[in-house]
């Protein structure tokens, strides 16, 4: 299997990781067949991300979704940062193989539960803003 220069940098030095202590947005998702999880934690002022943070129990493709990921949404409106895919991230990675590719869809869901999370603390139900989130990955199929 063969990783992009991105990849290995971002699993070897993956950016923001740890957590927040008074986040205001935390989500966690896993992905049942691989048992791989990931949390992020979100500080949210005037509906930007002031600060992001993740912490990821998982394999290396994951841990360099969700550090690129964090890179992509840190300072960004609320607005943008759901609009981030996991083909997206794939992309700004230059690519995963493709037994990976489910990989960065934990980044993805975990951005939009931390952020689904947000909204509900406000008393807002999320599900218009952030629509239903799949926290388990059908189609996974690591070895
Ligand atoms: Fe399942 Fe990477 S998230 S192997």
């Amino acid at each position: 299997m063969v990783y992009s220069e991105k990849v290995m940098d971002h699993f070897a030095n993956p950016r923001n990781v740890g957590e927040i202590e008074d986040a205001n947005g935390v989500g966690e998702v896993g992905n049942a067949k691989c048992g791989d999880i990931m949390k992020m934690y979100l500080k949210i002022e005037n509906n930007m991300i002031a600060d992001v943070k993740f912490k990821t129990f998982g394999c290396g493709a994951a841990i360099a979704t969700s550090s690129i990921a964090t890179e992509m949404i840190k300072g960004k409106p609320l607005d943008e940062a759901l609009k981030l895919t996991n083909r997206a991230v794939v992309e700004a990675l230059d690519g995963l193989p493709p037994a990976k590719l489910h990989c960065s869809v934990l980044a993805e869901q975990a951005v939009k539960s931390a952020v689904a999370d947000y909204y509900t603390r406000q008393g807002i139900d999320p599900t218009p803003f952030v629509g239903v989130i799949e926290d388990h990955c059908d189609h996974c199929d690591c070895e």
